[in-house]
């Protein structure tokens, strides 16, 4: 049974062009510097997002977390937002290697309000306190189910903490999918941060990696912090390569997702049992509640050759990328169906 994926936008395969990439790679050694490859995406990286300089990691969670760490001293205090990424799904990294505090704020969609940035803001002036230094935003945000912020929050949010003399990280993990859903060029958004970490492995297709952007002397104390943790690569090209072919190629294709997303829950809305906010659906993600216990339904679903991810006891997420077609959704469409009837 063709088996069809809808656990994460993490699970692709490579793409034919990124294999010959591969193939093709001229090789060095990226922890002495001198990979062509990795050299090139880092450049392409940088360009793209608007910032001096860039790094490959291998995984968003190190690319989130060296930039924590570069931008904080222990003990400082960050101000996370609730349901994000890197507070609740990173292992609390940001404490055990930066040694910061999370302070997780309440926000709509991702959006933190200002008053909640400025009141989350310790005095530094108090003995008391671990100072805050960095706000960490999220771009789409995956648990507010897969929303973007627009240029005007995501501004807004930025001119609040800079006022107030912190840094601003944007998990920037899903940027490209932000970009394409609002028509805009990524830059539109990236220049309301400091810092940047953006994921080739998720709908960019990439089979592994990430990068890190800012100003070069953030990048140059990020290669510190990268070799500590153990993410120095030596022929960093082979994973470059098809960095570079997802920045070249693979961008403007996640509107198919989007609109897969979107054909599949016009129709799970209407399904009795169903609960799903539209309004959510903005880019490849589509979380839902449902009346039958989750374990239930995917355990059913699986049987039929569908896989998707259960985020709650009744809540479910399927997550669109380039290896489900729309042939491949209305085949997702005829499974998930009949356990609605
Ligand atoms: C918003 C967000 N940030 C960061 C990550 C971490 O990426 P990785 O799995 O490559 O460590 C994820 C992974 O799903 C994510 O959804």
């Amino acid at each position: 049974m063709n088996i069809i994926d809808l656990r994460s936008d993490t699970v692709t395969k490579p793409t034919p062009d990124m294999y010959k990439a591969i193939a093709e790679a001229e090789l060095g050694d990226d922890v002495f510097g001198d990979d062509p490859v990795t050299i090139r995406l880092e450049e392409l990286a940088a360009e793209k997002v608007g910032k001096e300089a860039a790094m490959l990691v291998p995984s968003g969670t190190m690319g989130n977390l060296t930039a924590v760490k570069v931008h904080t001293r222990a003990p400082q205090e960050i101000i996370v937002e609730e349901k994000s990424h890197v507070y609740n799904y990173e292992v609390g990294g940001m404490s055990a290697v930066a040694g910061v505090l999370p302070r997780p704020v309440k926000s709509n969609k991702g959006h933190i309000a200002s008053e909640t940035i400025q009141a989350a803001i310790r005095d530094a002036a108090n003995v008391h306190y671990a100072p805050t230094s960095l706000l960490c935003v999220e771009n789409t945000h995956n648990f507010h189910g897969g929303v973007y912020l627009t240029p005007t929050q995501m501004s807004e949010m930025y001119a609040t903490a800079k006022a107030r003399g912190l840094n601003v990280h944007l998990d920037g993990a899903r940027i490209f999918n932000a970009a394409v859903a609002q028509g805009i060029n990524v830059r539109e958004m990236t220049r309301y941060c400091d810092s940047v970490q953006f994921c080739l492995s998720k709908g960019l297709a990439s089979p592994i990696g990430s990068l890190v952007a800012g100003p070069r002397g953030f990048i140059t104390e990020a290669r510190r912090v990268r070799k500590m943790l153990g993410g120095g690569m030596r022929q960093a090209g082979i994973v470059a390569a098809c960095g570079v072919v997802s920045l070249t190629r693979m961008v403007d294709r996640l509107a198919e997702d989007h609109a897969n997303c979107r054909w599949m829950a016009e129709r799970l809305v209407e399904c009795s049992g169903v609960t799903l906010d539209m309004a959510t659906v903005q880019t490849n993600l589509l979380f839902f509640r449902t009346a039958q216990p989750a374990a239930e339904l995917i355990t059913l679903w699986r049987s039929g050759g569908v896989l998707a991810t259960p985020v709650g006891a009744q809540e479910i997420r399927f997550a669109f990328h380039k290896d489900v077609s729309r042939a491949n959704t209305e085949r997702v469409w005829e499974v998930v169906r009949s356990t609605f009837e």
